[in-house]
């Protein structure tokens, strides 16, 4: 069934550990996603961002993740992504959408929180969970100095009073990731010691880390022997996601790492079969390659497997 993610939370929480929150964007990406999770026996969260809805348009991803429904019977839930305003989340909550996203981040703190307020009076009263969030992902510095961390990752006593005043579900953090493939210069650094704060203070409180691909050197190195270009990728080592999944981190986001197995798949598949012109025998690879790559990270990184 589609579900919420409160009880999720609770028993990740507990468990410490984590649930995935991938991107969708067609047909295939979920169903490689939803046989991965249901291969491991685990709930998932699908999540769409406003470029996956104007790509797709809003009905197909919908009638798509309810299929998936159909497929598996697994407990998932359909969650927008960094919804940048009021309107877009009360779009998505009218639409059947079990959680939303409010990123009102950029805002003051008094704005974002009057802003999130309303989302989530609005999501509540019709039984739906809302994200926010507060402080900045990074950029790709390899060494943010202390006064410009100050400025921009999460502050633990805001982070107290955020939640608070909004009555939010879930808080997503910024402690050092970013989005993309190049999420650091050099060594790959996330400030824990600020994670630790913020779970202790927050006590019993699901967090949330974005920008969570690990950008695995495996498809990397397939896309640039295929005809790719993409030079010094780098992401969050695995190691580092199942100590965030420890602390109070939740729901951990990736898209990145989708699209790399994807895009890898499909360019060695081009490459090597140049005679084939069929969609399926491409895009069937690259589903597959999603589904290798849902099942490596829910089993061996998350730890939300045998968790239905
Ligand atoms: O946070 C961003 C996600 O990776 C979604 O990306 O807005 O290009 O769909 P998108
Ligand atoms: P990545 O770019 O690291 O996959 O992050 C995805 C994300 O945070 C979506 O909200
Ligand atoms: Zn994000
Ligand atoms: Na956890």
């Amino acid at each position: 069934p589609l579900v919420t993610s409160t009880d999720l939370f609770k028993r990740a929480y507990d468990g410490k550990y984590a649930i995935g929150a991938f991107n969708v964007n067609n047909m295939e990406i979920i169903q490689g996603i939803v046989d991965a999770a249901k291969e491991a026996k685990s709930p998932v969260i699908l999540q769409v961002s406003a470029g996956a809805r104007k790509y797709a348009k809003p009905a197909y991803l919908k009638k798509l993740v309810e299929a998936a429904i159909i497929d598996t019977d697994l407990p998932i839930v359909l969650h927008l992504d960094h919804g940048e305003d009021f309107d877009i989340c009360k779009q998505c909550i009218d639409d059947g959408f079990t959680s939303v996203m409010i990123d009102a981040s950029h805002h003051s703190f008094e704005e974002n929180i009057e802003i999130t307020k309303r989302v989530v009076d609005y999501a509540h009263n019709k039984g739906v969970v809302v994200e926010a969030e507060l402080g900045r992902l990074a950029g790709i510095e390899d060494d943010v100095n202390v006064s410009e961390k100050d400025a921009s990752y999460t502050d633990p006593d805001q982070a107290v009073e955020f939640v608070e005043r909004t009555g939010v579900d879930s808080l997503a953090i910024a402690i050092g990731t970013s989005h993309g493939a190049y999420k650091f210069k050099g060594d790959p650094k996330l400030d824990f010691a600020r994670l630790e704060k913020i779970t202790s203070l927050l006590n019993g409180y699901p967090l949330v880390l974005h920008g969570a691909s690990t950008v695995l050197p495996e498809y990397v190195d397939l896309c640039n022997k295929y005809g790719g270009n993409i030079p010094g990728a780098q992401g969050v080592p695995e190691e580092m996601l199942k100590q965030a999944a420890q602390y109070g981190v939740c729901k951990i986001n990736i898209d990145t790492d989708l699209r790399l197995a994807m895009t890898a798949a499909i360019r060695k598949s081009l490459k090597e079969d140049p005679g084939n012109f069929d969609p399926r025998k491409y895009l069937g690879l690259g589903r597959t390659a999603i589904k290798d790559m849902v099942l490596h990270k829910i089993t061996n990184v998350l730890g939300s497997s045998c968790t239905l």
